[in-house]
C-alpha cells in the first residue's frame, strides 16, 4: 500500500463524518476533509493535523452542486493527493409528511444523497484502481429496509445507496475495491435528531447511539471487508423482527401509524 495516501470524506464538519475523521486519523489515516465553507473545517482540520500527526486538508464546497464534486476532484488532483478510501457520507435528513417539504428541499435531498455519492464514486474510481487494494464506504441508513412514516423521500435515496453499494462491490471486488455500506439507525449528531429524539417512542430513544460509537464499527467494518454494516444490537434485531414478522401484520401496523398521524393532524388543524 503506498505510504502518501489519503482518505476523502464528504460531510466531515459534523455529525457522523466529524466522528469518522476523528476515528480515520486516530488510525493514522491522512485525511481530506469536505463540507460547506464556513463551518470551520479548517481548523477541525488544523486539530486532527497537530494531535494525531496525520496530513488533513479541508477543501470546502458545497456538494449539492454536481460540478463542485469535479472540483474537488481536480482539486486532489492538482495536489497530487492520491486517495484509497472514499467515505460518501453527506446526506441530507428528513422527518415529515411529503406535503409538508417543499420541492426544493427534496431536489436538494436527492441531489446530495444520491447523485453526490454517485458522482464522488465515478470521478475517483480510476484513483481508487491505481491505489488498490482501496475502499468505498457508502453512508446508507437502517430505514433503507422499511417503509416508514415521514421518511418517504429519505428512506427511498437511502436504498439507492443500499443497493448501488451492492451492486458496486460485485462489480469492483475483482479489482481489489472493497465497497461496504453502513446502515446506521437514530444517531444523536445535529439539532433536528437530537429534538425529534424527545418525542420519539422509547424503542427508538433505546436504539440511538452516539455518533462517536458509530464511527470506530464503520471503519472496523469496512477494512475487514463487510458488505453491510449494521450497527448496535437493536438495530439488528429490529432488522431479524422484520424478517420474522408476516407482511400483513406490517401493514396493519403502518396503517394503524398513518390513522394516528392523520388523527394528530386533524387535532393540530382543529
Ligand atoms: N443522524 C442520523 O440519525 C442518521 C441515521 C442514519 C444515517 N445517517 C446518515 O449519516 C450521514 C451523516 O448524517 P449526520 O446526521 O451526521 O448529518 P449532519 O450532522 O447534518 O452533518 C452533515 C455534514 O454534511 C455537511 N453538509 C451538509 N450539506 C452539505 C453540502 N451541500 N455540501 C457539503 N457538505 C454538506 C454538513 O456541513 P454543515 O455543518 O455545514 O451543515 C456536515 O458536515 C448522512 O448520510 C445521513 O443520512 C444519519
Amino acid at each position: 500500500m503506498k505510504t502518501n495516501v489519503y482518505t476523502l470524506i464528504t460531510g466531515a464538519s459534523e455529525g457522523f463524518g466529524k466522528a469518522l475523521a476523528v476515528e480515520c486519523a486516530s488510525r493514522k489515516m491522512n485525511l481530506i476533509l469536505v463540507a460547506l465553507p464556513g463551518t470551520q473545517l479548517k481548523c477541525f482540520a488544523n486539530m486532527l493535523k497537530e494531535n494525531y500527526a496525520i496530513d488533513a486538508v479541508a477543501i470546502e464546497k458545497d456538494l449539492s452542486v454536481e460540478e463542485n464534486c469535479l472540483a474537488v476532484y481536480t482539486e486532489v488532483v492538482e495536489r497530487n493527493f492520491n486517495v484509497n478510501i472514499l467515505i460518501n457520507n453527506v446526506g441530507l435528513g428528513s422527518t415529515m409528511l411529503f406535503k409538508e417539504g417543499s420541492l426544493d428541499f427534496y431536489q436538494k435531498q436527492v441531489k446530495l444523497n444520491v447523485m453526490t455519492a454517485t458522482v464522488m464514486t465515478y470521478l475517483f474510481l480510476d484513483m481508487l484502481r491505481s491505489n488498490s487494494p482501496s475502499y468505498i464506504l457508502n453512508v446508507g441508513s437502517l430505514c433503507c429496509f422499511f417503509y416508514l412514516m415521514k421518511k418517504q423521500v429519505y428512506g427511498a435515496t437511502k436504498s439507492y445507496i443500499y443497493f448501488f453499494s451492492k451492486s458496486l462491490r460485485r462489480e469492483l471486488s475483482p479489482e481489489y475495491i472493497n465497497v461496504s455500506v453502513i446502515c446506521p439507525g437514530p444517531m444523536n449528531t445535529n439539532k433536528s435528531v437530537t429534538s425529534l429524539n424527545e418525542t420519539n417512542n422509547w424503542l427508538t430513544r433505546m436504539s440511538t447511539m452516539n455518533p462517536e460509537e458509530v464511527a470506530p464499527i464503520a471503519i472496523e467494518g469496512l477494512l475487514n471487508k463487510k458488505e453491510v454494516i449494521i450497527p448496535g444490537f437493536l438495530n439488528q434485531f429490529f432488522l431479524f423482527l422484520d424478517l420474522m414478522i408476516p407482511s400483513f401484520l406490517k401493514r396493519m401496523i403502518t396503517d394503524a401509524q398513518m390513522r394516528n398521524l392523520a388523527s394528530v393532524s386533524a387535532v393540530q388543524r382543529n
